[in-house]
């Protein structure tokens, strides 16, 4: 299937491992140039090879971190050196950061929440801003926000995560609806247990809580999931490139849940 992403401009956050370099595996497959945002230059350096090497497209890489001022600015840089245009931004937007750490709410202070808060609810609102507007002036864009299965199966030690990533699926219901005209579409991918070191290390997280070894609660967490596995990265990757694609433009407003179907509801 021809996604129709060839020579477009992806910029996806948080793409040097795990979910957000799927995604940015994937558009780059398609043909799309990409800038990737992290903050280790090694491994982010690593990633932009493993991208050149698919085709001819541009990469850039962006050590920066994404949840401050200077990062994004930085980061929208290098999609307008790349569009050859000042202002030009991204025709798709992959919102994406670390998650916050696990625990217990007693232990969060008000400065943990602002940092959650920051990194997963205000950056991806603010990059929305920036780059918006553009996309409706084309008369296209796809946006695309990494959240988690927390925001419609919240857990208790993810509080950080429930809190923070519940406020940007409020905002994204809204104005996803208000844009939909133009021909841009937001929506939320949200991913259950996947294989990646942000997974590996809540296990650790989560047996600090429950007093079990990490690989019991590993087992545990895959033992919940109906599908008996945790999901690859590559597949979530496949589903963000199909999301920002030229087939997707009726999906609008949605929260896309990837999780082997451990939620239990019908809806
Ligand atoms: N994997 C799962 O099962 C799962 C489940 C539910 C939700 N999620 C959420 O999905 C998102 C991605 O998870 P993942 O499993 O792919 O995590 P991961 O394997 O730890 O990868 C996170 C990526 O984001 C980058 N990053 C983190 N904070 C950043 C920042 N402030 N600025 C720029 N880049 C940043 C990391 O590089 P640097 O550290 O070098 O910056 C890395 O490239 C997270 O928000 C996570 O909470 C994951």
């Amino acid at each position: 299937m021809d996604l129709g992403l060839q020579g477009k401009i992806a910029l996806v956050c948080g793409a040097s491992k795990g979910l957000g370099y799927a995604c940015a595996e994937h558009l780059a497959r398609e043909g799309a140039h990409v800038v990737i945002v992290a903050r280790n230059q090694d491994t982010l350096d690593q990633a932009a090879a493993r991208l050149r090497a698919l085709g001819p497209i541009k990469v850039i890489a962006v050590a920066a971190d994404i949840a401050s001022v200077e990062g994004r600015a930085k980061a929208l840089a290098a999609v307008d050196e790349i569009a050859g245009e000042k202002n030009h931004g991204p025709d798709i937007l992959v919102n994406n950061a670390g998650g916050p750490p696990l625990g217990d709410f007693r232990d969060w202070d008000r400065d943990i929440w602002l940092k959650a808060i920051d990194a997963n609810m205000l950056t991806p609102v603010e990059l929305i801003k920036a780059t918006v507007d553009q996309m409706i002036a084309r008369g296209w864009g796809r946006i695309v926000n990494i959240t988690s299965s927390s925001v419609k199966a919240p857990r208790y030690d993810l509080g950080l995560s429930n809190g923070a990533r519940a406020g940007l699926t409020g905002f994204v219901a809204g104005v996803s609806r208000h844009i939909a005209k133009s021909g841009v579409t937001i929506n939320n991918l949200l991913p259950g247990s996947f294989e990646t070191d942000r997974l590996r290390s809540s296990f650790v997280g989560s047996a600090k809580l429950t007093g079990e070894t990490p690989e019991e609660v590993r087992l545990q967490r895959m033992a919940e999931t109906p599908a008996g596995r945790f999901g690859d990265p590559d597949e979530f990757g496949a589903t963000c490139a199909f999301l920002c694609s030229k087939h997707a433009g009726y999906i609008n407003g949605q929260n896309v849940l990837m999780d082997g179907g451990a939620y239990p509801g019908i809806f």
